[in-house]
């Protein structure tokens, strides 16, 4: 209930327990009655079992929670796991969205799909909403066409690209950059981190409070870029996180050239944030403000716990 006795309307977030999941709850709260959902969930009471490669499944959670609104986080993030295994690939980040597109112009439900800057190739210096998609890697064609089919199955649809969020989730097994070096560095391990590979980071609250704004405001609908106003490469953002987090740079080598088996990544992924600027009251932040809001744990519990 809102404080004047009217119902909150319900956000449905595919893929909660994700890195990405928490904070976007935490955000969203105030301003919906949040639904957690996710193919493996740890309270029955209080989140719904939600597989978005089963048509099936994802029909009667929508019938269950009837939600306005659906942020769709739910996704094969790992893009190396992509390269590997493109069925899988394929049936999660492609096949799962249309499913959830689909459930969506069934139920009036507004979506939100997060997306990524792996659906360009980074040969160019900057990256606007028209750019068309020029994708290298497996992630970033299934990302290009799920954008696709949801923008035409559902015009209200929102897109959202973003080229890496950092951030602490304090749970294990999600997709967080900054817990991966964390656990990397405390067993004093030696991290490569790439000198040509340049994006524009945007911290996981930042992102989580734009998510919220766009859902809210009923004109934002099309691609949206979200990043911050400036671009560091790969090793300039590890060294900045060993020294925020008080591990010594030694811990940090520079990468040259990528190891053998990796995905392709594209050079330099610079979304440019002004299309989002126009839509969101919060500001797209600096390269500091991000590199600093994400050394800090989420105040809340452990929701994997
Ligand atoms: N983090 C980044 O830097 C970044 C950058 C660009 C784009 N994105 C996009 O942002 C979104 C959220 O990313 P994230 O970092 O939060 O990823 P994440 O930590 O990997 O979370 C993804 C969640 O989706 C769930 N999931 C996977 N397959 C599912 C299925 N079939 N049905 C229901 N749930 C399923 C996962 O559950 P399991 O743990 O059980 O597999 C996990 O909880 C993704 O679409 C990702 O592609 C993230």
């Amino acid at each position: 209930m809102t404080a004047h006795g009217i119902a909150k309307p319900v956000l449905l977030i595919l893929g909660a327990r994700g890195f990405l999941g928490r904070f976007a709850a935490a955000a969203a709260e105030s301003s919906f009655r949040v639904i957690r959902a996710d193919r493996d969930i740890s309270d029955p009471a209080t989140d719904i079992r939600i597989d978005i490669t089963d048509p099936a499944s994802v029909s009667a959670g929508f019938l269950s929670v009837m939600p306005s609104a659906v942020l769709l986080l739910a996704a094969i993030s790992d893009i190396d796991r992509c390269e590997r295994d493109p069925a899988v690939a394929q049936r999660v980040n492609l096949e799962g969205a249309v499913h959830v597109a689909n459930a969506c112009a069934t139920h009036g439900a507004r979506l939100l799909f997060t997306s990524t800057g792996a659906v360009f190739d980074g040969t160019q210096p900057e990256y606007r909403e028209a750019d068309p998609p020029t994708p290298l890697s497996v992630y970033g064609c299934t990302k290009a066409d799920a954008e696709a089919a949801i923008c035409s199955a559902l015009p209200a649809g929102i897109v959202v690209r973003v080229s890496l969020v950092l951030g602490r989730s304090g749970q294990a097994g999600t997709n967080s950059l900054v817990d991966g070096l964390i656990r990397r560095w405390q067993a004093q391990d030696v991290v490569s981190a790439s000198t040509t590979e340049a994006r524009n980071p945007i911290d996981a609250p930042t992102l989580a409070a734009w998510f919220v704004e766009l859902l809210q405001n009923r004109d934002a609908s099309g691609i949206f870029h979200a990043g911050s106003t400036g671009m560091m490469t790969r090793l300039e953002i590890a060294q900045a996180l060993a020294q925020g987090l008080g591990f010594p740079e030694s811990l940090v080598r520079a990468e040259t050239t990528p190891p053998p088996g990796r995905a392709p990544r594209g050079a330099r992924q610079f979304l440019i944030p002004e299309r989002i600027a126009q839509f969101c009251r919060t500001p797209a932040p600096t390269c500091d403000e991000v590199l600093k809001r994400s050394l800090h744990e989420p105040a809340q519990g452990n929701p994997r716990a």
